[in-house]
């Protein structure tokens, strides 16, 4: 059903965090979406705006707790909460309402396998039943007819778009593929920690969940889709930049045949044609180049002397990561352009 001649209700859950504050900001002009609820259970009574003063006279709604909205009422939630309080939600309110989580709660293909990596146990198993991965440029028309999409984790974005054609084109060996991902400390939530802290980030640089970050699964799961016998093993690790927002990740996997350097850029430039938020580059993308923006800058190259592919994306993590394709997604639940409300141009510098 078309939802272009009425207004569209959303809500918030956990609009006090990063991506849930992130989505607020897109949706201020996406032209047929009315913000109608944003939560949170610790700031309940304040004004959003008092919280993030760039909304001051913008959207200065109250902060409601979770419980006090009339779910029946929304045409879309969106669940910014982290994993493990998503899926209450999710119980309570699947199948009266059209969601889309951003947790890791059912990005993965069952209960079984999200509590071996997410050590977590899962309540609400029958949800992985309903669930679809929001990738649009990979499972676009399961979106159009789901009514709970998992929204992809941020690394697993740039991960994933940067390798399934490759894996779709048989031109590479799964099993050697090597993910090197960095990515600004946004990415860690609005909660401040040692990790996060000015100091252990400022000129400073590192890697962390080397061998068993929870991504691991999201993105082997999804590039096993172009995998025979859906099996993929890649090598992944995390580093942490010292920069706010942005993950750029470096691929490697050794080539399956020999393949001259424009044939691979043609056969993304064909894979990713309908999709209007990757753009192929014939330089290395930067932070900077897609920072603020819903897009998703891939560069190819072809190393003849180690007979490797090297793929390099780049994403802001806030928006492709999360809250940007998170609008992608409602936009294709609900039949709407898929662009709308995502036109920013990258901030630069
Ligand atoms: N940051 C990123 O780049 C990124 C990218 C992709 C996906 N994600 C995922 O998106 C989700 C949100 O991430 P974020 O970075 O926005 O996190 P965040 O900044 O830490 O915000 C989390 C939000 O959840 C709320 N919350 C926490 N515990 C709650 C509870 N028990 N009941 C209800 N609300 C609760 C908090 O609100 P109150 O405490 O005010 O109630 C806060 O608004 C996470 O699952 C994360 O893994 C994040």
């Amino acid at each position: 059903m078309s939802l272009t001649n009425k207004k569209i209700n959303a809500s918030i859950i956990g609009a006090s965090g990063y991506t849930g504050s992130e989505i607020a900001r897109l949706l201020i002009n996406h032209p047929f979406v009315s913000i109608e609820h944003i939560t949170s259970e610790s700031h309940a009574g304040k004004a959003f705006s008092d919280l993030h003063p760039p909304f001051v006279g913008i959207l200065d709604l109250p902060l409601e707790r979770a419980e006090e909205i009339d779910i029946d009422k929304q045409d879309v939630l969106f669940l910014a909460l982290p994993h493990g309080v998503s899926m209450e939600y999710a119980r309570q309110w699947q199948g009266r309402t059209k969601i889309i989580d951003l947790s890791g709660d059912f990005r993965l293909t069952g209960p079984v396998v999200y509590e071996h990596w997410y050590k977590k146990r899962h309540v609400y198993a029958g949800g992985f039943d309903h669930a679809v991965y929001g990738m649009p440029e990979l499972h676009g028309n399961a979106i159009a007819n789901a009514d709970l999409v998992a929204n992809p984790g941020c690394y697993p974005t740039a991960s994933i778009l940067g390798l399934a054609p490759a894996l779709a084109g048989k031109l590479i060996q799964a099993h050697t593929i090597i993910i090197d991902a960095k990515s600004g400390t946004t990415g860690a939530g609005v909660k401040a920690s040692e990790t996060t802290h000015f100091s252990n980030v400022n000129e400073n640089f590192r890697a962390y969940g080397i061998g068993n970050h929870r991504h691991t699964i999201e993105i082997e799961e999804q590039l096993g889709l172009f995998c025979e016998g859906n099996r993929c093993l890649v090598q992944f690790t995390p580093h942490l930049l010292p920069v706010d927002r942005g993950i750029l990740v470096t691929t490697y996997a050794a080539l399956s045949k020999d393949i001259p350097e424009d044939q691979v850029f043609e056969m993304y430039r064909k894979f990713y044609q309908d999709q209007p938020f990757i753009r192929i580059r014939k330089e290395a993308p930067s932070l900077k180049d897609v920072r603020g923006s819903n897009y998703c800058d891939i560069y190819l190259q072809v190393d003849d002397r180690t007979k490797r592919l090297i793929v390099v994306s780049a994403i802001d993590n806030l928006v492709k990561g999360a809250a940007g394709q998170a609008v992608h997604n409602m936009n294709i639940m609900l039949g709407l352009e898929q662009t709308l409300g995502l036109g920013q141009v990258p901030m630069k510098p």
